[in-house]
């Protein structure tokens, strides 16, 4: 377990999550980690801590470097656990250590762990001196949550965005030029749409305060670090954090006799014939969280559910739960499905579509099990709504 040198005295000393699978909800099937960085400077400073479970995995990478009683401050970015489960151990072991947070920071921390770690309040442009570095400090409320802030270092060019930037992958890799880049890409965007999707708009105010600083390497609290792929990831969270979309249909469903699937390849083949490219997303064999991936650039959201009880299918219910949660914006909707005898699941499915602000195109709601006919007739009214 040993650190891995970012910069001349600054380390990576977080720790590996290889099994997670499962982050409130989000299946995070490549596993996670937690990025604890260390500053060896006149005051030694580390940067956010680690899920409580990898503290001793974090003391013995901080222990190749320093003994970790020789911390002077703590810099606690964010007070989610994730990243600041270890700090009471930290401070067990570092008495005199000083934390630093935000004033909401300051609330949470107080809030889980009491009001005994000494700790000092930072605000936007207030900046730390430890030596031969200065910390600048810019709060960045809710990317992730009300306390979040980053840490710029201008000797370095070396930006510390906690959440913000995160990947869910655990990798003995810790550089982008290390590790393919699809994949960290894809990893940065189902993280952008099932973490900070919601907080687009405090992205963006993010951004243009990040985007007037000098950066050569951004370190995030989860998975791999950016040094050569910068201009990509922040175009990206611009294009994401905008809420611009591609011309993309997704198509989300579940299916209890092959009748709703059947509309929904029926809609597939509209959007197809019209040029729009499609996914196919069945809740029975896809991750609500993999969807969200997806959906997030989708253009059309089109959500089918057959009736069950008078009500759609619980897993779409979920579905929709999660959906509506993450605020996506600016999307055109359609809601689909059959029916044996009542057939209400289709307009459920339409209010909370239109809850969501979305305009929507003409539902689709058929008896039993449709005809080739019907369905064609479906594909062709829907293609002209398209046209
Ligand atoms: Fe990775 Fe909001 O914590």
């Amino acid at each position: 377990m040993k650190p891995v040198q970012i910069k001349q005295d600054i380390y990576w000393v977080g720790g590996i999550d290889w099994d997670l699978r499962n982050f409130h909800g989000y299946l995070t099937q490549r596993g996670s980690t937690y990025n604890a960085y260390l500053i060896m400077d006149e005051k030694i400073t580390l940067v956010d801590s680690v899920k409580h479970y990898l503290c001793d995995e974090m003391f013995e990478r901080i222990s190749h470097i320093v003994d970790p009683a020789k911390i002077d401050y703590i810099v606690s970015n964010h007070v989610e656990m994730d990243h600041s489960g270890s700090i009471p151990m930290v401070k067990k072991v570092a008495k005199n250590a000083t934390v630093f947070t935000s004033p909401k920071g300051l609330e949470g921390l107080t809030a889980h762990f009491g009001g005994d770690l000494n700790y000092k309040v930072v605000k936007t442009g207030d900046t730390l001196n430890i030596g031969k570095r200065n910390l600048t400090f810019v709060q960045t409320p809710m990317v992730h949550w009300p306390d979040n802030m980053v840490t710029y270092i201008p000797e370095e060019k070396l930006l510390l965005s906690n959440d913000a930037f995160g990947q869910h992958i655990a990798s003995s890799e810790r550089f982008d030029d290390e590790y393919p880049l699809h994949i960290i890409l894809e990893e940065a965007q189902k993280y952008y749409a099932n973490i900070v999707l919601p907080f687009s708009s405090q992205v963006q105010k993010a951004l243009q305060t990040v985007g007037g600083l000098d950066i050569e390497t951004i370190c995030p609290s989860h998975g791999i670090i950016w040094r050569a792929n910068i201009p990509t990831i922040l175009e990206q969270y611009k294009k994401w954090s905008a809420n611009k979309t591609d011309n993309y249909a997704a198509i989300v469903y579940d299916t209890m006799w092959h009748s709703t699937e059947k509309i929904a390849y029926a809609v597939q083949r509209a959007f197809e014939d019209m040029g729009i490219h499609t996914g196919m997303f069945n809740l029975q064999h896809t991750h609500i969280s993999d969807i969200m991936t997806h959906v997030m650039t989708a253009k059309y959201i089109c959500v089918g559910s057959p009736t069950l009880n008078n009500g759609m299918l619980p897993t779409m219910g979920a579905f929709l739960t999660y959906f509506k949660g993450l605020a996506p914006r600016d999307r055109i909707g359609l809601a689909f499905g059959s029916y044996g005898w009542s057939g209400q699941s289709v307009s459920q499915v339409e209010d909370v579509l239109k809850a969501c602000g979305f305009p929507t195109l003409s539902s689709i709601r058929l008896q039993y099990i449709p005809d080739e006919a019907k369905l064609q007739s479906i594909t062709e009214q829907l293609k002209g709504e398209l046209s």
